[in-house]
């Protein structure tokens, strides 16, 4: 839909609950880091909404609010969390088993995180084959689970109090799969719902009950789930933002940082090699060839569309493009990736870079589902709907309208970003023209 300069934007009055499908590493840190920081034991570090200035007017204006000053954001204080899981542990066991927060950061809010319980999951093992748990509903349909979904979420939203919700997928990569004829339109989808339809995923199911339910959905994994017409039509009809794909985290943030330089100086590359060692469940799960399939295509794309070959053959026209990730239990979710970039310079002289993040996945994946909950609740509330291309800057592979190309370059999406905020308030987008050359 199109965006009106300076919207009304309906105020972020009483709670707001954030829905996690997959309540494991990522959903843990991210629920017992926003619990600590409520009571002042950390800092959001990572996070653009609380960290986050934004620059408004000239330079020598030096007027730069914050951006949770700026525009109308849920304040960390009133969000409730809530979920599914296959497994029945709550968000303290989760995140006990997860081992990513050590039990000093754990222990001072237990009482609170163990409230926190998942809702018993929409699961079926054809689609992520390494996991198989108890706590998953029965039914007699995809369509009747999809109704238990929304029942779910009406009795959250009741006991709990919210205004509003929004739903963040924070579950396991499902195979790969290409949308088929069962997601082409809404009126088949929901055809195959009550068909059962071998084709229809549980996340595609969970997707269909939140904005069924008038909850806008963010989708943290890189299967396909809302990224389907029949899904964008539902998501349409009901004026629901959509917004995924897959948390763009350690290696992928870093070649959206690095590969937009070598193109800013016109740098040759010949080659990408990156391998990452990981031991949590994500790794597992994505120690399925099918489960990886789905990730690797996600980490592909980045690197052709910010380096356009097509448009600079000499440059980039032959690029050895290699994603590894081997699963290696004792690292658990500290994981270790390597990268080495083989890149030309003048006469095509050869060099070399190699990097070597030792990241921690859910550290950094946790405040990007804070900053995607918060920025879809307020895209709702500005009554932006569709898919909301100005959060790129979240996503490994940034969903986009039909016919356009995704933009990868981290910096292009940060000011595309910001701009957009800056529209919704109706001042002045920032081009950085030279002072001296405004009127
Ligand atoms: N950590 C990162 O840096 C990062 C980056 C990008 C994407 N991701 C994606 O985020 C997702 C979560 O990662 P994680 O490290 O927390 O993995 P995890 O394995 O710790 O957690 C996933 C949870 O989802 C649950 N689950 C699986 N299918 C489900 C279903 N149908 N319904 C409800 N629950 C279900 C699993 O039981 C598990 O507890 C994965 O898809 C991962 O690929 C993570």
């Amino acid at each position: 839909m199109a965006l009106k300069k300076g919207v009304d934007v309906k105020p972020a009055s009483g709670k707001l609950g954030i829905l996690l499908p997959g309540m494991g590493a990522v959903a843990t840190t991210f629920i017992a880091g926003v619990m600590s920081i409520r009571k002042g034991l950390g800092k959001p570090i990572g996070s653009l909404t609380q960290l986050g200035h934004i620059r408004l007017g000239k330079r020598t204006d030096g007027n730069s609010p914050a951006i949770k000053d700026y525009v109308s954001l849920a304040k960390l204080d009133d969000i409730v969390f809530g979920g599914w899981d296959i497994f029945p542990e709550n968000a303290y066991e989760a995140a006990v088993k997860a081992g990513v927060l050590e039990s000093k950061d754990l222990e001072p809010i237990k009482a609170e995180l163990s409230a926190v319980k998942p809702m018993s999951a929409v699961f079926e093992q054809a689609y992520v084959k390494k996991l198989n748990g108890p706590n998953v509903k029965k039914g007699t349909s995809k369509m009747d689970l999809a109704q238990q979904l929304m029942e779910d979420i009406k009795q959250f939203k009741t006991k709990n109090g919210c205004d509003r919700l929004v739903a963040v997928w924070c579950g396991s990569t499902e195979v790969y799969r290409k949308p088929t004829d069962v997601h082409s339109s809404l009126d088949k989808f929901e055809a195959g719902l009550k068909a059962s339809h071998d084709d229809i995923a549980p996340s595609q199911i969970y997707a269909y009950a939140c904005l069924k339910m008038g909850v806008p959905y963010a989708n943290g994994a890189p299967n396909l789930s809302l990224d389907t017409p029949a899904l964008l039509e539902l998501a349409r009809k009901q004026s629901m933002p959509i917004t995924g794909k897959d948390f763009k985290t350690g290696q992928t943030l870093m070649k959206t940082i690095l590969a937009p330089g070598f193109k800013a100086r016109m740098l040759g590359l010949e080659g990408w090699y990156s391998t990452n060692i990981l031991g949590n469940r994500d790794g597992e799960v994505l120690d399925d060839p099918e489960s990886f399939k789905s990730k690797e295509v996600s980490k592909l794309g980045v690197i052709d569309s910010i380096l356009q070959p097509e448009k600079y053959p000499d440059l980039y026209g032959n690029i050895s493009h290699v994603v590894r990730i081997n699963y290696y239990p004792p690292r658990g979710d500290a994981k270790e990736g390597w990268d080495n970039i083989d890149i030309r310079g003048w006469l095509n002289y050869p060099m070399q870079i190699k990097v070597n993040f030792l990241c921690r996945d859910s550290i950094l994946a946790a405040p990007i589902v804070l900053d995607l909950a918060l920025f879809m609740d307020f895209a709702a509330r500005a009554g932006m709907s569709g898919i909301q291309e100005w959060l790129s800057f979240y996503w490994k592979s940034p969903m986009t309208p039909d016919g356009l190309y995704a933009e990868h370059d981290l910096f292009i999406q940060l000011m595309k970003l910001k701009n957009t905020l800056r529209y919704t308030k109706g001042d002045d987008l920032i081009t950085h023209l030279g002072a001296e050359y405004y009127d």
